[in-house]
């Protein structure tokens, strides 16, 4: 395991209650109990503070941005450009400009996939793994049908881990590799910097899909030595609409526009139009400005909470969680015990989908079905799991409580 410390540490008492206190809708009851929100890998709660930032950019300087000389329109630049630093700080990259604003790591992925894409030529191979969220895979699905490229796949072992080393699944033809870090379904933790150095030493592009490490893990894209590193601002405690593409810029640089439009250009003539530098070239469009700045305040707040805390404390939901389900008959929990965020099982004899409802009958709210991971459900013969995802603002009592609720679901429902 790469660094990453597996070791439990809840947050004290009066700790978690503070930060408790910052989510409002935790408050909230559920069919008349107290909601246990056990979804954070669909998405997370947000905080006052994100809420707040987002409130204030449209009572107090709503404006477009890179547009307009008004103080409105430059005061909206200027935040949205602060926030871009920002996010580059939380994920270690040097220089901001190396920072996309997106709608969402699905979008990230997309255009990590036809911009990197467009150099593939007939017979270029591009590898990814079982473990993949549908983002993964169709996006990459999508442009080796249109380059004659191929899609290869790393098999994932019967534990739900990948094999250590990636070398075995790269040939001379091998252009891009594209891996998640952390599986949405299991929870797998993937030894991606590992993969990293092993793909890089044989001149390969490697994109992270971040998407579920980004809430729970450090990310230092210097450390990790990608190329390119997607996620999602909504899973991070920010609201959906905005993610990130990271790319590193002498990279982004060489590569063509995604999208056409407003501000992804230098100048537009009818016989042609020239570029912007990046980022600009790949944000065509008005962007989600509100969005940029509280996906800021969102990793300001992580950071001023401590991702490290973070960590151990959904470490030790995890494990408590593990040892409750570990009791009940018949429960199949997928993915090695390296697994961080969520945890994913079956119960004999019980389909997800009763399960899934009788939970929320109980104030319970997890994720039913196939987690956008088909594929990964055929390699172990299932149409889906039932899905418990932590968050810095969940407890133990929480845990105990969802262990009892699922006791009571699997006997009725067998
Ligand atoms: N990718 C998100 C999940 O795993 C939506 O639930």
């Amino acid at each position: 395991m790469e660094n990453i410390s597996f070791l439990g540490k809840l947050f004290g008492v009066i700790e978690l209650a503070t930060i408790r206190k910052e989510f409002p809708i935790l408050s909230r009851a559920v069919n008349g109990s107290e909601i246990i929100y056990f979804d954070n890998a669909a998405t997370t709660q947000k905080p006052h503070t994100v809420l707040d930032v987002s409130r204030r950019y449209y009572e107090e300087y709503n404006a477009n941005i890179h547009r307009g000389t008004h103080l409105l329109a430059r005061e909206a630049t200027a935040a949205h450009e602060a926030a871009r630093e920002t996010v580059a700080r939380y994920i270690g990259a040097g220089d901001a400009r190396e920072v996309i604003f997106t709608s969402g790591a699905t979008d990230s992925l997309n255009l990590a996939a036809f911009t990197l894409g467009d150099d593939l030529r007939e017979g270029d191979e591009v590898l990814i793994s079982t473990l993949e969220h549908h983002s993964n895979i169709v996006p990459w699905q999508m442009i080796c049908e249109r380059r004659g490229a191929v899609l290869r796949v790393i098999p994932c072992n019967e534990d739900g881990s990948l094999p250590e080393s990636v070398l075995p699944y790269l040939s001379e033809k091998t252009k891009i590799l594209s891996i998640t870090w952390i599986s949405n379904a299991f929870g797998t933790v993937n030894p991606v910097k590992s993969y990293v150095q092993e793909a890089k030493s044989r001149g390969v592009t490697v994109v992270v899909d971040a998407s579920q490490a980004a809430p729970h893990l450090k990310i230092d894209v210097a450390e990790i030595g990608c190329d390119m590193l997607a996620f999602s601002g909504h899973k991070v405690y920010a609201p959906t609409g905005i993610g990130v593409l990271w790319g590193r810029y002498d990279l982004l640089a060489t590569l063509p526009p995604y999208r056409g439009g407003g501000e992804m250009i230098k100048e537009v003539r009818f016989e042609g139009t020239t570029y912007n530098e990046p980022p600009f070239r790949y944000e065509a469009g008005t962007p989600n400005i509100e969005g940029g700045i509280a996906l800021a305040a969102a990793c300001d707040f992580v950071n001023e909470v401590g991702l490290e805390k973070i960590q151990a404390h959904e470490n030790a939901l995890m494990r408590a969680a593990e040892t409750k389900l570990a009791g009940i008959s018949g429960l199949r929990m997928f993915g090695p015990p390296n697994r961080c965020g969520a945890l994913s099982f079956a119960v004999e004899g019980v389909h997800a989908y009763d399960l899934g409802t009788f939970l929320d009958q109980m104030g319970v709210a997890v994720r039913t079905g196939h987690h956008c991971c088909q594929p990964l459900m055929h390699r172990f013969g299932i149409t889906g799991t039932t899905r418990a995802s932590f968050a810095m603002y969940n407890s133990l009592d929480e845990v105990e409580k969802f262990g009892e609720c699922l006791k009571r679901a699997v006997a009725m429902l067998r």
